[in-house]
């Protein structure tokens, strides 16, 4: 499964990026609104830092705006995917963009028809979200699994992305379920590399290292 991170802020991106394991990233509007400065000046600038796809949302929600904002970030740089939230307007969307070689990303995608659609339509990749989906009550990884097992059975070209990852055994699980991709907050990203007895085992590795050396 590959990691990518689930921020708009540059420190974050940069400080993830170079641990090595990063294989690209997603925003939305909400991520968006809490940095500063221009929209489109930011993904450029993500585009910059992590070498794998940047995924930026139109900030509309009908046809016409999706596929000309779907464009317009596009045009930004060859690694931006286009978000497209899953409704009719967005899986026309997601079919023409996909017919003019731009990469979408069904976001919002909370069933397994969802994702069919969207992968019917051309998305290559589908984010169902697994944290929000556990808020409302019901089982977000359950749904993730159904999507990897209905569309592993076909020769679908799509991805499929845990996205709305709460926690590190969120992580854990959309592994061992076989998704693609998880998208993972930079706080979730950090509490999965810490572990006490990895602290505690450098410690003493330290002090004994400084014993041999006298
Ligand atoms: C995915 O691409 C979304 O940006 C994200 O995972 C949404 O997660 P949230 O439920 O934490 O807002």
């Amino acid at each position: 499964m590959k990691i990518f991170i689930d921020s708009a802020n540059i420190e974050e991106i940069r400080e993830i990026n170079d641990l090595g394991f990063l294989a690209g990233v997603t925003t939305n509007p909400t991520l968006v609104a809490k940095e500063k400065g221009d929209f489109h000046q930011l993904v450029r600038q993500i585009c910059d830092i992590v070498d794998g796809p940047v995924n930026a949302e139109p900030l509309g929600v009908s046809f016409n705006e999706m596929i000309n904002e779907g464009q317009a970030l596009a045009n930004l740089h060859p690694n931006v995917v286009v978000k497209i939230p899953l409704c009719e307007d967005g899986l026309r969307a997601i079919r023409y963009l996909s017919q003019l070689g731009i990469k979408t990303n069904a976001t919002l995608v909370f069933s397994a028809n969802q994702a069919l659609l969207a992968a019917r339509a051309g998305a290559s990749y589908i984010s169902p979200f697994v944290g929000r989906l556990d808020d409302a009550g019901n089982d977000g990884l359950h749904v993730l699994a159904e999507i990897v097992n209905i569309l592993d059975q076909y020769a679908v070209n799509t991805e499929i992305i845990a996205a709305s990852i709460r926690h590190p055994m969120h992580v854990t699980e959309a592994a061992k379920i076989g998704a693609h991709i998880a998208t993972i907050p930079y706080k979730v990203i950090k509490a999965m590399i810490r572990h006490p007895l990895t602290d505690l085992g450098i410690e003493k590795f330290v002090e004994d290292g400084k014993k041999l050396l006298g």
